[in-house]
C-alpha cells in the first residue's frame, strides 16, 4: 500500500517533469502507428538509394530533398523503439527537407559497417549512427572524416573514433539514478527494516550506454547493499555478472530462470529487480512467471516498450523509463540542419561523454519514468501510443 502512495506522488513531480524533457514535438509522428517490428529487415529500408556520389544529388530530389542526403544507421528492428527511432528520424529528416538513407543492421556489426560505406559512397553528406557496438566503426566512420561526411553518434556514444562530431541521447546516467530512486522509494528503504531481496540485470557490454545506466542505479542502491537493507542473494553485482550479451530478452530470461532457482524457489521472496531496459525486463517477468510463486518484486525497465507497458498494467512490471523518440529525432534534426547550414550544433553537454578521443559534445534529453498511475497522461494523452495499442 505504501508503495502506492509513493508512487502516486512520485507520478505528480513526473508529469511536472515531462513537460521540461527535449525539445518540441511539432513534427512528431505516432510511435504507436509504427508498424509491428519485422522479423527481418524490410527490404525497402535495406535498400541502397538509387543513386550514388554525385548522381545522387544531380538526380531530381524527392519532394522536399533539397537539403541532401542523410544516412540513418540503426541496429536492429528487433527492439521497438529503433524502429520508432528510424520513422521518426526519417519522418522529421524528410520534414526539414532532406532526404533519407535509412538502414537496419540486424544487430550484426559488419552488416552495420557495410552499410555506412554504402552511405558513404552514395553520397550521404552526414551520417547518424546508433552503433550496435561502440567499439567497432573506428575504421569505417574515418572513412567518413576523410570523405568529409560529419557523424553525429545517436542515443549510443561511438567509442575511439575522432570522427564523432556530436552526441545526442537521453541523459544516461539519469536513467538509472530514476530506476535506482523508484526502488528506493517503493521500498521506502530510507524507514523501513528490511532486510529486502534485489537482483540486478543490465544491457550488452559492447553498449557505452549500459555502464552509464549500471552506474546511475547502483549509486542509489549500493550504499543499502553496503548497510545490509538490500540484499543481492545471488551475489551478482559487478557489471560484467549482470550484463545481457544484444540485451537479449531470451539471455535475460534464462539467466534469471538459474538465480531463482537456486536463491527463490524455496519460498524466500525476491522484492526488487533492476533491470537496465525493457527487453530484459520482460526476460525477467517471463521467468517470475514460470518459475517463482513469492510475493511480485518492483521491476524496473525503459523504453515503455509496448509488451512492457501492457505487463506495468497487469501489475507485472512497476516502471519504465520513458524516453519520448520524437523528441529525440526533433533534437537532431536540429542538429544536422545546423551542421548542413555550416554552423555550430546546439549542444547542453560538454563534460559527461568522453569516446576515448577526447569529450564528445552533446545534447542530452531528459527521461522520465512511466508507471501504472501516469502512463495514460504520457504516453496516451500525448499520442505516443493508442488505448488500443496496449489492449
Ligand atoms: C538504449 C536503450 C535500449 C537498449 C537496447 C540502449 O542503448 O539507450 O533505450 O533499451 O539500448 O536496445
Amino acid at each position: 500500500m505504501k508503495r502506492k502512495v509513493l508512487t502516486a506522488l512520485l507520478s505528480v513531480a513526473m508529469v511536472a517533469t515531462m513537460l521540461v524533457g527535449c525539445g518540441g514535438n511539432d513534427s512528431a509522428q505516432t510511435p504507436g502507428e509504427t508498424p509491428a517490428p519485422a522479423e527481418s529487415e524490410a527490404p525497402a529500408e535495406d535498400a541502397a538509394p538509387a543513386e550514388g556520389g554525385e548522381d545522387a544529388e544531380a538526380a531530381a530530389p524527392a519532394a522536399g530533398g533539397e537539403g541532401g542526403l542523410i544516412g540513418v544507421a540503426m541496429p536492429t528492428k528487433d527492439l521497438q523503439r529503433w524502429n520508432q527511432d528510424g520513422s521518426n528520424m526519417e519522418a522529421q529528416l524528410k520534414e526539414a527537407g532532406y532526404e533519407v538513407d535509412l538502414q537496419y543492421a540486424s544487430n550484426d556489426i559488419q552488416t552495420q559497417v557495410s552499410q555506412i560505406e554504402n552511405m558513404i559512397s552514395n553520397g550521404c553528406k552526414l551520417l547518424v549512427v546508433a552503433s550496435i557496438d561502440g567499439d567497432s566503426l573506428g575504421t569505417v566512420l574515418a572513412q567518413a572524416k576523410e570523405a568529409g561526411v560529419p557523424v553525429i553518434a545517436y542515443d549510443r556514444l561511438i567509442m575511439n573514433s575522432d570522427a564523432v562530431s556530436y552526441y545526442a541521447t537521453f541523459d544516461n546516467y539519469m536513467v538509472g539514478t530514476v530506476q535506482g530512486e523508484y526502488i528506493r522509494d517503493a521500498l521506502d528503504l530510507e524507514n523501513a527494516e528490511g532486510p529486502f531481496n534485489i537482483e540486478l540485470i543490465t544491457g550488452d557490454p559492447g553498449d557505452n550506454n549500459a555502464r552509464f545506466f549500471f552506474g546511475g542505479a547502483m549509486d542509489v542502491l549500493q550504499p543499502y547493499i553496503d548497510s545490509g537493507k538490500l540484499v543481492v542473494k545471488s551475489g551478482q553485482t559487478s557489471f560484467e555478472e549482470c550484463a545481457t550479451a544484444n540485451w537479449a530478452t531470451e539471455a535475460a530470461q534464462s539467466r534469471f530462470d538459474a538465480i531463482i532457482a537456486s536463491n527463490y524457489s524455496d519460498g524466500t521472496n525476491l522484492d526488487a529487480v533492476l533491470a537496465s531496459n525493457d527487453s530484459t525486463a520482460l526476460g525477467v517477468a517471463n521467468s517470475l512467471a514460470a518459475n517463482y510463486t513469492g510475493e511480485y518484486p518492483v521491476l524496473t525497465g525503459q523504453d515503455c516498450d509496448i509488451a512492457s507497458v501492457k505487463n506495468m498494467i497487469a501489475g507485472k512490471q512497476s516502471m519504465s523509463v520513458f524516453k519520448d523518440t520524437r523528441d529525440l529525432a526533433t533534437q537532431v534534426v536540429k542538429m544536422v540542419d545546423a551542421i548542413m547550414k555550416g554552423g555550430e550544433a546546439p549542444v547542453n553537454d560538454t563534460e559527461s561523454y568522453d569516446n576515448g578521443t577526447g569529450v564528445i559534445p552533446s545534447y542530452l534529453c531528459e527521461p522520465v519514468f512511466a508507471d501504472v498511475n501516469n502512463y495514460k497522461e504520457l504516453l496516451i494523452d500525448s499520442g505516443y501510443y493508442t488505448e488500443a495499442d496496449l489492449q
